[in-house]
């Protein structure tokens, strides 16, 4: 066999393992995975180290370190596969084993891309009814192995950064904003950057050091607003305090009752074309299908939901054996094959047809609909 020929043989997909885009790590598993046929590499390269796995990515959290009273940063080293070439905005989903069950949820990303540290950070905040944000901020030692979703999210900066940019952030939806402040400050791209800020309280500021530390450099101006003193921030605020914000081209993320105002704001203003959000939840009603009846071949099962109720939620109701595991899009845990009709994507709001594999934790039916569950 020719080197070219081995090269290739090594090369080649291994059945029901996701091809890396990496071609020296796929021929470096190509060559345990043939070495160890019948079993794949993971089940040996587990037991050598728990982040060398082919299938999935994982990380091992090497730090927790307190921002304020509820909330961390969490700093990550990724294992085999992980791209640290991440636009600065993007967020990871994080997985962690807790009680026998995978949770699931994502966060931004903080850290520059940069793969010299190899490692990468995340804010968590707690929050109330978030038990896997409250297990991270609390609870998670360091030493704990993740499993870790590739980065997404459409939440960036443009490439070169414009030179006038608005930041306007509240609570924790300040974490993408970091990410992007530190990625341009580490790049000294901190041209002419306006930031509105809220939060309720002083000590709630996360991130507070860091944003006073930009504040002493040229180009970045920041204005706290704290909603228990001053009042919510309204969009009708910035000619207040940001007189030049038409010429800016601004990034928002946030609550929702924030994000929508200032959607409706800029569309008044005429700058709709100049704004880009960034919601953590998913919106049921912008891209929901029509509703329909979802049937499940296998179980046998039938119900009838409207288009906010995803296809998870619809089996769930009638007793089929779900699986799941984020529930969010970003695990691919819950992907089932679509035998007839159409399903709409909750986020993209695109239609998946017959045959396609789709997550069913953010498709809704868009007309009746059967999947082989
Ligand atoms: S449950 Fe994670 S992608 Fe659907």
């Amino acid at each position: 066999m020719k080197f070219k020929d081995l090269a290739r043989w090594l090369e080649e997909p291994i059945e029901g393992v996701p091809a890396l885009e990496n071609r020296r790590l796929n021929a470096v598993r190509g060559f345990f995975a043939r070495l160890t046929t019948p079993l794949i590499p993971d089940d040996y390269l587990h037991l050598v180290n728990p982040l060398w796995s082919a299938r999935e990515l994982r990380g091992r959290v090497v730090e927790v370190r307190p921002e304020t009273a509820d909330s961390a940063t969490l700093v990550i080293k990724p294992g085999w596969g992980f791209r640290f070439d991440y636009q600065p905005g993007q967020f990871v989903g994080i997985g962690l084993h807790i009680n026998g069950r995978w949770h699931w949820r994502s966060y931004s990303l903080i850290s520059p891309p940069a793969r010299d540290e190899g490692v990468i950070s995340i804010a968590v905040k707690a929050m109330p009814e978030g038990f896997l944000s409250t297990h991270l901020v609390g609870g998670v030692k360091p030493g704990t192995i993740v499993r870790l979703a590739a980065p997404q999210g459409d939440f960036t900066l443009t490439e070169p950064p414009p030179e006038k940019i608005l930041f306007v952030t509240a609570g924790s939806g300040i974490t993408p904003v970091v990410g992007m402040l530190r990625t341009l400050a580490r790049r000294d791209e901190i041209a002419d950057i306006a930031h509105i800020h809220s939060a309720r309280r002083s000590d709630d500021i996360m991130f507070r050091a860091e944003l006073s530390g930009y504040e002493e450099r040229a180009g970045y101006q920041l204005h706290l607003q704290l909603t228990t003193e001053d009042g919510k921030f309204m969009p009708e605020m910035l000619d207040e305090h940001f007189p030049d914000w038409r010429e800016r081209e601004v990034w928002a993320c946030g609550p929702q009752a924030l994000l929508d105002n200032l959607e409706v704001y800029m569309e008044e203003q005429g700058r709709a074309g100049h704004l880009h959000v960034e919601r953590f939840t998913i919106n049921r009603t912008a891209n929901a299908g029509e509703g329909g009846t979802v049937k499940f071949r296998r179980s046998g099962k039938a119900v009838e939901v409207d288009g906010a109720t995803t296809v998870l939620e619809a089996g769930e109701k009638v007793g089929v054996r779900m699986p799941f595991g984020c529930r969010m899009g970003i695990c691919h845990t819950c992907v089932a094959e679509l035998s007839e009709g159409f399903v709409r994507d909750l986020r993209s709001g695109r239609e998946s047809n017959p045959g396609e594999r789709v997550k069913t934790c953010v498709n809704t039916p868009a007309g009746n609909c059967t999947f082989e569950l």
